[in-house]
């Protein structure tokens, strides 16, 4: 297939422009600069300059491609809620070239969007409303697609880890850094679930070549490893790499402590991969764990 990717110059797509490749799949990759066209050139992947604001190069980008993955998203948290609104536009321009084909859209989403308390999140457990989390336009785009025939599938994202950047963690390293402790809240229970880069990107090729197949299309899958990885644990590993103190928030200081991402450090979102496993045929299977990544991450060495 020729897959045009958004998101291919970022971290996940960089892992997933030589996983089609090897595949065989050409790439048609989205860069917005020269530096992102260089990179996806010496990657072996073709170029679509673009934008997302530019929903003319996105429409151009699938109408030119057999499948497409979308990974783009402008990752400025001051404006969180404009980026999802923007996401999911992106998404419809994407989309709205594929309606009346069989050709493929994947989106990403991420497992904290299930509100499921008490158990794992699964796939077939709907998103939370945009009105409530905003990041849930990105499912709702699909969804609508998928109202229109296009055969749409999601891809939730946990963190993703490698020794070089841990999704939201990456973040929590920076804040700890700056304030000179390692903080979580409470009694640090609460759960986030994790992959590692390299299992995430089979993942995306998967849900491109068999996704969405059951039901023309609405499919959602959960690149899950580990199912809940407690907040205490990631604290303690970024304790350990910064050699600061580890201390425990009241959920009131945490807004202090955390900032923005106050809103994300005491959910609990464990979430399970069982029905991605079982209905793509798709296994995690590469080592190591987040916290054994934090422990050899990039983050630390200079300190
Ligand atoms: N990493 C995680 O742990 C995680 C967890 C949950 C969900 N996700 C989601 O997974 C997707 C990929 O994440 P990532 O970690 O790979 O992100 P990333 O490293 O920040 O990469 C973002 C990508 O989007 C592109 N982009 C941003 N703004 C753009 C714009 N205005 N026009 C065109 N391209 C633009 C970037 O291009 P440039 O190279 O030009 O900047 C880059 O290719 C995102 O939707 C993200 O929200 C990630």
């Amino acid at each position: 297939m020729r897959v045009f990717l958004t998101g291919a110059t970022g971290f996940i797509g960089s892992a997933l422009v030589p996983e089609l490749i090897s595949a065989g799949h050409q790439v048609l990759g989205l860069a917005r600069s020269d530096a992102g066209a260089r990179f996806l050139t010496e990657a072996g992947a073709l170029v679509q300059r673009g934008d997302l604001e530019d929903l003319e190069s996105l429409h151009m980008g699938a109408a030119m491609s057999d499948g497409v993955i979308h990974l783009a998203f402008n990752h400025d948290f001051s404006k969180y809620i404009a980026n999802c609104e923007a996401d999911r536009q992106a998404i419809e321009a994407l989309g709205s070239a594929l309606v009346g084909s069989d050709r493929p859209l994947v989106v990403t989403s991420g497992t904290g969007m299930v509100y499921a308390p008490g158990r794992l999140a699964t796939e077939d457990d709907l998103a939370a409303p945009s009105s409530a989390v905003p990041r849930g336009a990105s499912e709702e785009a699909a969804d609508s697609l998928v109202s229109r025939g296009v055969r749409a599938s999601v891809v939730r994202l946990p963190q993703v880890h490698d020794r070089v950047k841990h999704g939201l963690v990456t973040f929590a390293i920076a804040i700890a850094r700056e304030k000179g402790v390692s903080a979580y809240i409470g009694e640090g229970l609460n759960r986030w679930p994790a992959v590692h880069l390299r299992d995430a990107a089979p993942l995306y090729r998967l849900a491109l070549e068999k996704g969405a197949r059951e039901k023309g299309g609405g499919a959602r899958y959960h690149a899950v490893a580990e199912e809940g990885v407690g907040m205490r644990e990631i604290a303690d590993a970024i304790g350990r790499g910064l050699k600061v103190p580890v201390v425990s928030l009241s959920p009131e200081e945490a807004a202090g402590h955390f900032g923005w991402l106050g809103v994300f450090a005491g959910i609990d979102s464990p979430a399970s991969s069982a029905l991605t496993q079982q209905r793509l045929g798709w296994r995690p299977t590469a080592q190591p764990g987040m916290i054994s990544d934090l422990d050899h991450a990039r983050d630390f060495e200079a300190g």
